[in-house]
C-alpha cells in the first residue's frame, strides 16, 4: 500500500474497486465514497455482515462463538497450556484448536448463513484465506493462529472505517459492476484482478479471454477520460503475462516490489514481478 498510495490520484471522488477481496486497498485510501465489488458471494457477505456491527457488539458475538467451540483466545488471555507449547513448539495453536475448528467448520457447512462462523474460520484457518471445494464447502484446515490483539485491532480499524465512510458493496461480475456506474469528475477505478500466471484460489475462473476483455474495458474507460490504475503480476515462476506486457506499453508503468504469496505455499517467490499501470498524469512520488 505504501508504494501504491503514492501512485494514486491526490483527489478521489468515488473510489471504485471491482476486485475488492479483503479490501486492503480501499480501506487504506481516502475518497468521498467507495463502490466496491467482488464476484465471490462469501467475501461480500463477510463485508456486509461485519460492517453492520459496532465493535463492542461484534466482539461480543464473536467471543460467544469462540467460547462455545472451546477455541483458544489469546486476545482474552485464554491460551494454550504450557505442556502443549513445550511439546509442539511451532504448531501448538493448530494442535490445540484442531478438533474445535473442525466442529465449527462442519456446523458452518451445514448452515452457510452464519457468516460470523465463516469469519472465525478465517481467523483460525490456514493462511487466513477463504477456500471452498467444488461442493461449495469451506475446506481449509486449521491454522497455527488464533484471535489475538492484532485481529482485534484490525477489526476495530475496519469497523471504524465503515462507520465513518460511505461504502456500497456489490456482488457482481466486474464488467456488469463497472457498466452500471455513473462516472463523475475525479472518480478513480483501481483494479487488482486475478493473476493469469499464478494459481491462487481466486484465479481458477480466470483465463486468457477474461484477461483480454479486461484490457478492452480499460481502453474504453481511457477513451471516456476515466482514470484507472491496475496492479498485476507480469512475471512469475519463469512465465510472462505477454497480454499484459503488450497492452501496458501505451500507458504508464511502475514496478511494484511485492512479496507475492501463493495460497498453497507461503514461501516468498523472489522471481515474481508485479507492475502498476495507469492512464493518468499526476505527481508521482514513487
Ligand atoms: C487479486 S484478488 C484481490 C485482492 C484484494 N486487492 C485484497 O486486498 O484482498 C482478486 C479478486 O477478484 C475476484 N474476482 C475474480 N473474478 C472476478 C470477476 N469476474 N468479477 C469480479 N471479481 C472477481 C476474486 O474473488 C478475488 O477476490
Amino acid at each position: 500500500m505504501g508504494q501504491l498510495k503514492k501512485l494514486f490520484p491526490e483527489t478521489i471522488n468515488k473510489f471504485i474497486e471491482p476486485f475488492v477481496g479483503g479490501g486492503s486497498v480501499f480501506l487504506n485510501t481516502k475518497a468521498n465514497e467507495y463502490l466496491v465489488n467482488d464476484i465471490d458471494t462469501n467475501v461480500i457477505n463477510l463485508h456486509k455482515t461485519l460492517s453492520k456491527f459496532d465493535i463492542d457488539t461484534l466482539l461480543n458475538e464473536l467471543s460467544k462463538i469462540v467460547h462455545n467451540y472451546g477455541l483458544s483466545f489469546s486476545f482474552k488471555g485464554i491460551t494454550v497450556p504450557d505442556n502443549l507449547k513445550r511439546q509442539y513448539i511451532k504448531t501448538y495453536y493448530a494442535k490445540y484448536n484442531k478438533l474445535a475448528y473442525e466442529k465449527l467448520r462442519k456446523d458452518f457447512n451445514n448452515d452457510k448463513n452464519n457468516i460470523l462462523y465463516l469469519y472465525i474460520l478465517l481467523i483460525y484457518g490456514f493462511n487466513r484465506i477463504i477456500r471452498f471445494n467444488s461442493k461449495g464447502n469451506f475446506n481449509l484446515p486449521v491454522g497455527n493462529v488464533d484471535f489475538n490483539i492484532n485481529v482485534y485491532n484490525a477489526l476495530k480499524n475496519y469497523i471504524s472505517f465503515m462507520q465513518k465512510n460511505k461504502i456500497h458493496f456489490e456482488n457482481n461480475d466486474y464488467i456488469n459492476f463497472i457498466n452500471k456506474i455513473h462516472f463523475e469528475n475525479n472518480d478513480y477505478v483501481y483494479l487488482d484482478p486475478p493473476y493469469l500466471i499464478s494459481n491462487s484460489e481466486y484465479n481458477k475462473f480466470w483465463n486468457i479471454s477474461n484477461e483480454i476483455a479486461l484490457y478492452k474495458l480499460l481502453d474504453e474507460l481511457n477513451l471516456k477520460n476515466i482514470k484507472f490504475g491496475i496492479t498485476n503480476l507480469i512475471h512469475h515462476k519463469g512465465q510472462t503475462n505477454k497480454i499484459l506486457k503488450n497492452w501496458s506499453q501505451k500507458y504508464k508503468i511502475f514496478n511494484i516490489n511485492s512479496n507475492y504469496i501463493s495460497f498453497n505455499d507461503n514461501t516468498i517467490k523472489t522471481d515474481s514481478k508485479e507492475i502498476f499501470v495507469t492512464n493518468y498524469n499526476g505527481v508521482f512520488y514513487g
